[in-house]
């Protein structure tokens, strides 16, 4: 048993000794055919949801000035400072607050659902989509579609181009409480407000809501309120190139103080008139100034308009005695002494003016 295992070992000893003189290896072989492919493996986990490939933060914030610069502009706009966004009961909202603006746009109503609660002013996100796709998109206006002056609804829709389309949005009268007829019976008026608010621009451009107290009104928008002539509409003069953080850009402002001296910037103004040097173009703002006086004393002569502002006295008055008030009111709070609508504001004031001077 002993001799029969170590003669084993010595057998299994012998083999490698053998091999190790059989001679060198030949060539290795041509490669064999491509196996079958394996089984599909077991799906991946899910990606993020929501995401988009072309997103990045870094696209807007960076080191250009694309965002900082309009800061600094905006900072000064009246949307800004003017303080009133604390009118942000259900009926002020709508105009007077961010968060009231996003919503009646989509409600279409003219009023917000309930008071606004931290109620925040105009500000990038009113205007632009800002954190919506996280891409350049995100630049687009919110507000694009021509405009129904939903206030008033008689007024109709005007489409003042994209950008004056937002704008008029919250620049448009509110209705009147109550409604004059033009040779009608008489009206009561209950509130010293009476009238279609400050934010008349919007009408004033496109032409509608003065009431026509005689003939020769010229009805509709002027050079400045088409988009065919004027395209980028309240833009072209209230946004154009920046002064600093005074006039232009994003603070919306036509007029900046240099050397102590309020000055009209006209920049926007020469892509037409190329030698404009303020906004007095052939004395239309003296005319229209001048006008306005005018009525105002004919409306305090009727008793209408309190002695010491602007405002309306309460009472009952003919029709047109009240339609004479709101067209004063109208064209005197759109700021702009005629320059929005040059013909229509003439035309309004000469048969305003004409019509109160009978009673
Ligand atoms: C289309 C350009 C744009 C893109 C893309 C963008 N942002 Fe903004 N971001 C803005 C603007 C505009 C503001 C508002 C600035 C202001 O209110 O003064 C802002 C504000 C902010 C603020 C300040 C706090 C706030 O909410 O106002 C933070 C933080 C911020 N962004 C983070 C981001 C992040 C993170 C991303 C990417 C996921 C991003 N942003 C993508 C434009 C952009
Ligand atoms: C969401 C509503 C809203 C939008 C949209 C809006 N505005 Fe205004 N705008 C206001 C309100 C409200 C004020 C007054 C703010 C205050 O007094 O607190 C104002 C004030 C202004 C003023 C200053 C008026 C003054 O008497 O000093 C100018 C000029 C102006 N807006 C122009 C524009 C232009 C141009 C656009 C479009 C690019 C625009 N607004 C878009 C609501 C809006
Ligand atoms: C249709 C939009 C709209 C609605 C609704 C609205 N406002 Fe305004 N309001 C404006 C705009 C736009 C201005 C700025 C106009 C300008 O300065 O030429 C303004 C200006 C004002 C001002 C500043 C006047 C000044 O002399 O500086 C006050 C105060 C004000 N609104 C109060 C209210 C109150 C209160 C309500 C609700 C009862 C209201 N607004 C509803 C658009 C609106
Ligand atoms: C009242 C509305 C309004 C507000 C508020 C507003 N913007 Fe704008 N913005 C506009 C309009 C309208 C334009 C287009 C101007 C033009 O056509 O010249 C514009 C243009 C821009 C552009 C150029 C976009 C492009 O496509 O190249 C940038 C950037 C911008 N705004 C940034 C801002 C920032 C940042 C804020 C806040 C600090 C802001 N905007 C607030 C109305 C607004
Ligand atoms: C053709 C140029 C032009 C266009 C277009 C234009 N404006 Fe004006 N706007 C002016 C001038 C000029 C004034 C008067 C400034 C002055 O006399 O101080 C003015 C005055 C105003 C005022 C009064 C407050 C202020 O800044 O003096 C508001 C508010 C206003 N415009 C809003 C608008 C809105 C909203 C639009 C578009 C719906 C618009 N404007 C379109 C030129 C324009
Ligand atoms: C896109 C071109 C364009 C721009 C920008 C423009 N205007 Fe005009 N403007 C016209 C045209 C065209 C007319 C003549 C037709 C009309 O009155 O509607 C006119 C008429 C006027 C009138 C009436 C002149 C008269 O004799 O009664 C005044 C005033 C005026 N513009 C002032 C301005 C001021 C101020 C600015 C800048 C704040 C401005 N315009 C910007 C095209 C423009």
């Amino acid at each position: 048993m002993r001799r029969s295992l170590t003669s084993l070992m010595a057998a299994v000893l012998l083999v490698p000794l053998l091999s190790a003189c059989e001679g060198p290896i030949g060539p290795e072989g041509p490669q064999g055919p491509q196996g079958p492919a394996g089984p599909q493996g077991p799906p991946g986990p899910a990606g993020t949801p929501g995401r988009n490939a072309a997103e990045t933060c870094t696209q807007c914030h960076n080191n250009s000035m694309a965002i900082f610069a309009r800061e600094v502009q905006y900072a000064k706009s009246t949307h800004r400072l003017g303080g009133n966004f604390e009118r942000s009961t259900t009926t002020c909202a709508p105009c007077h607050t961010h968060q009231g603006f996003l919503e009646t746009v989509a409600t279409g109503a003219i009023a917000t659902a309930t008071n606004v609660m931290d109620p925040a002013p105009v500000n990038c996100r009113t205007c632009h989509k800002i954190h919506s796709t996280f891409t350049q998109a995100d630049w687009a206006l919110t507000v694009t579609a021509p405009v129904r002056f939903k206030w008033n609804t008689a007024h109709g829709t005007f489409d003042f181009g994209d950008d004056g389309n937002l704008c008029a949005s919250c620049h448009q009268g509110r209705t009147l409480n109550p409604m004059p007829t033009v040779g009608g019976p008489n009206v009561t008026i209950t509130t010293s407000r009476y009238g279609m608010h400050y934010s008349t621009q919007g009408n004033i451009l496109s032409g509608v809501g003065a009431f026509a107290l005689g003939t020769g009104v010229v009805t509709g928008p002027g050079a400045h309120g088409r988009k065919t002539v004027t395209a980028k509409s309240c833009a072209q003069c209230h946004m154009g190139p920046a002064f600093g953080e005074q006039a232009g850009g994003h603070t919306f402002k036509m007029t900046y103080e240099f050397g102590g001296v309020e000055t009209p910037n006209v920049a926007g103004c020469r892509d037409c008139h190329a030698n404009i040097t303020n906004f007095n173009l052939n004395n239309l703002q003296t005319r229209v100034q001048a006008r306005l006086d005018s009525l105002v004393v004919e409306l305090r002569r009727v008793g209408i308009m309190r002695p010491t502002d602007y405002y309306a006295r309460t009472g009952t008055f003919p029709a047109d005695v009240a339609a004479a008030f709101a067209n004063f009111q109208m064209i005197y709070a759109d700021g702009s002494l005629g320059v929005h609508n040059p013909a229509y504001v003439e035309s309004v004031l000469r048969a305003t003016l004409t019509r109160i001077r009978q009673f």
